[in-house]
């Protein structure tokens, strides 16, 4: 069994006085592609924002690689590995493809975050965006503007500039969201090679069964207030409890 690259230990969360979580706990091995799925409201966004630092736990530890980061800054987390796509995407409309990806590049290396670096043309960094471009597929629309981009290649772009971040574990909040289902396989394509091939530690977030079933190692179901279950999508789905708290009749 991996070493855990994150671990959760004790996790609890309250908003005015209302707890979305008490005492979870659960730990993801190095390089697992898992999901996280759960009613809406369930607070799974949440979790992504305890874990990346835009919301401090009441209680408990997020191990990342043995270090706690609950409570950290955002961008010391981003610091040491963890970035995240966003439920809404996270780019410079104005900004054409390549620019948006190079000035990630750009502040990643000089451990600047604030994303709003000098903007130096480096030869090396061109390349390194020129390569995150070319995984994610979007290499032949450098040059176009971001803000003009089809919605599923705009997603493209939100991964591409969270990859260039260098992460170690990538989380990705819906990925699929608002897209038509041609779309969606695509993306859903893209998310699965580019975990074979960079071989990155990958969580994400999903309504849709057939692709949380399609390629999660491991399914978290997030329910109650806690990880009601979690194991493989065929556990998963022919879960008793799962079935009657969440799945209902989609199983
Ligand atoms: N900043 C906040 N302030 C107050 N309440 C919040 C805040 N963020 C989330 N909540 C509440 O926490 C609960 C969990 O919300 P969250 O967005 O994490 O759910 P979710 O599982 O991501 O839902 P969805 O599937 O609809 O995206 C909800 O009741 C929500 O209203
Ligand atoms: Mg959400």
């Amino acid at each position: 069994m991996p070493e855990a690259i994150l671990k959760i230990e004790g996790l609890s969360k309250s908003f005015e006085g209302s707890q979305v979580f008490n005492d979870v706990n659960f730990a993801i091995p190095e390089g697992e592609l898992s999901s996280i799925i759960g009613p809406n409201g369930a607070g799974k966004t949440t979790l992504f924002n305890l874990i990346t630092g835009y919301h401090v736990p009441d209680k408990g530890k997020i191990l990342f690689r043995g270090t706690n980061i609950a409570g950290m800054q955002p961008f010391h987390i981003v610091g040491l590995g963890i970035a995240r796509a966003f439920q809404r995407t996270n780019i410079f409309p104005r900004m054409t493809v390549l620019e948006n990806v190079l000035t990630t590049v750009i502040s990643a290396r000089k451990g600047n975050l604030s994303l709003f670096a000098p903007f130096r043309n480096h030869d090396k960094d061109h390349e390194r965006a020129y390569e995150i471009l070319e995984n994610v597929g979007l290499a032949d629309m450098a040059s176009r503007e971001s803000g003009t981009l089809a919605h599923g290649n705009q997603k493209r772009l939100d991964i591409a500039v969270a990859l260039a971040l260098e992460p170690k574990m990538l989380l990705l909040d819906e990925p699929t969201a608002g897209m038509s289902p041609e779309e969606r396989w695509h993306t859903v394509e893209l998310v699965k090679g580019l975990w074979e091939k960079l071989k990155i530690t990958m969580l994400f977030i999903e309504h849709d069964m057939d692709i949380v079933f399609g390629i999660s190692q491991k399914v978290r179901v997030l329910c109650y207030k806690t990880i009601l279950a979690e194991g493989t999508p065929k556990e998963i789905s022919s879960n008793q409890q799962v079935i009657e708290a969440y799945l209902g009749e989609e199983v």
